[in-house]
């Protein structure tokens, strides 16, 4: 396995491959009977949560490989595909710092030959696709679960580690591997936040300083959201109207949305509990920022199995980016979506206090990821 085309390496970097053959050449001379593999798939500009995913797989798995592929399947025509931020020599020297044994880093011809627009076969889950996300982002879910598709059969059997950051993500994938029978054991790991509260993303990198300042707010969000159940509010409109006049209270924020869901299915709740989970994205400035937290995950909530905590998310300084401690990835259940747009613009449509975002102005597309 020499041929530079195919697979790079500098001192001090991981090696890297950038075909699918030469990755799946390494893979198979180091497969043995006790030999486990874990992928780490991003699409780079790596920061702490990604190496804190390479970090667990490395503590988990023989063989770690990370891919930094920035999916065009996934990004909408108006969305930020060109300017998504890259940095191949930090990402290889953080990758490699973290654990990474190797790195596949494809451009996009070895992944789309005939270019994304020609991939004719794509996977879509329902169900937990429909809502937040998948709503806002219609063709986004499935873009993801395809690529996370073909990473699964390019790399094999292997364990995949992926962020509770991206929590529709996170079931969208166990659910396909479920379904598709993939040989994938599918691995949630925790948020990882800045210090005051930011979940960590490569899109933070959009943020002005100003703008940084009041970043935050989103989990401030869903921190309400979450204090608010756990003191009894149990009528998801009062806690959506609290983590969105937060949001709409301060500056430069727009709402996209806010979310009271099932735990599990990720479906709107009718009454929430400890079981719930609060969901939120919003524009700021150039990015568009996503976050969500268990109501479980907050000081005072009642243990309902369902969910781990070790202690409370309202913390200062360090401790609060080691508070949260992850579920388990959320278990496919066939529930299916309510048909289309989920509560959010009813609750939040002409109620005083929120700032009502794109999606005040009304829907242009149906439920579901595709
Ligand atoms: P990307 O945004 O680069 O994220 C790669 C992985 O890192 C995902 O599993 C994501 O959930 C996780 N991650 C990102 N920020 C995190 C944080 N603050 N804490 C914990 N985990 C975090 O998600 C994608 O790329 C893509 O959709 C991908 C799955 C690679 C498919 O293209």
């Amino acid at each position: 396995m020499s041929d530079a085309d195919h697979m790079t390496a500098r001192a001090g970097t991981v090696q890297t491959y950038r075909t699918i053959g030469a990755l799946r050449e390494f893979l198979a001379a180091k497969r043995g009977a006790d030999v486990t593999v874990g992928l780490v798939p991003t699409m780079g500009y790596l920061h702490e949560g990604h190496q804190q995913l390479i970090e667990r797989a490395g503590a988990e798995c023989d063989v770690v490989v990370t891919t930094v592929f920035v999916n065009p399947l996934q990004f909408a025509e108006h969305e930020d595909l060109d300017s998504y931020p890259r940095d191949p020599e930090g990402d290889c020297l953080k990758a490699g710092a973290a654990g990474s044994t190797v790195m596949f880093v494809p451009a996009p011809e070895e992944m789309y030959p005939d270019g994304a627009d020609a991939v004719a076969t794509t996977v879509s889950v329902a169900g937990f696709g429909s809502g937040m996300e998948g709503a806002s982002r219609p063709t986004h879910l499935a873009g993801v679960c395809t690529v996370v598709a073909k990473l699964f059969n390019i790399v094999g059997p292997c364990r995949a580690y992926f962020g509770e950051k991206d929590y529709q993500q996170l079931a969208s994938i166990t659910a396909m591997v479920e379904d598709l029978s993939f040989p994938v054991q599918v691995v949630g790991c925790e948020t990882s936040r800045e210090p005051d509260g930011l979940a960590r993303s490569s899109r933070n990198a959009y943020l002005s300083a100003e703008e940084r300042q009041v970043a935050p707010v989103l989990h401030e969000a869903l921190c309400l959201g979450a204090r608010l159940v756990i003191e009894g509010e149990t009528d998801p409109v009062v806690v959506r109207e609290g983590m969105a006049g937060l949001i709409g209270d301060a500056p430069l924020c727009e709402l996209d949305y806010v979310e009271v869901v099932d735990g599990v299915t990720l479906q709107p709740v009718t009454s929430a509990d400890a079981t719930s989970r609060l969901f939120g994205a919003m524009r700021l400035g150039r990015a568009r920022l996503i976050d969500n937290i268990a109501v479980s995950e907050v000081a005072g909530a009642p243990s309902d199995g369902a969910t781990r905590r070790t202690g409370p998310l309202l913390l200062s300084g360090e401790e609060q980016g080691r508070a949260t401690v992850p579920a388990d990835p959320p278990r496919p259940r066939r529930a299916r979506p309510a048909g289309g747009r989920i509560g959010r613009r009813r609750s939040l449509r002409g109620r005083s206090g929120c700032h009502r975002g794109r999606h005040a102005h009304g829907s242009d597309h149906q439920g579901g990821p595709r």
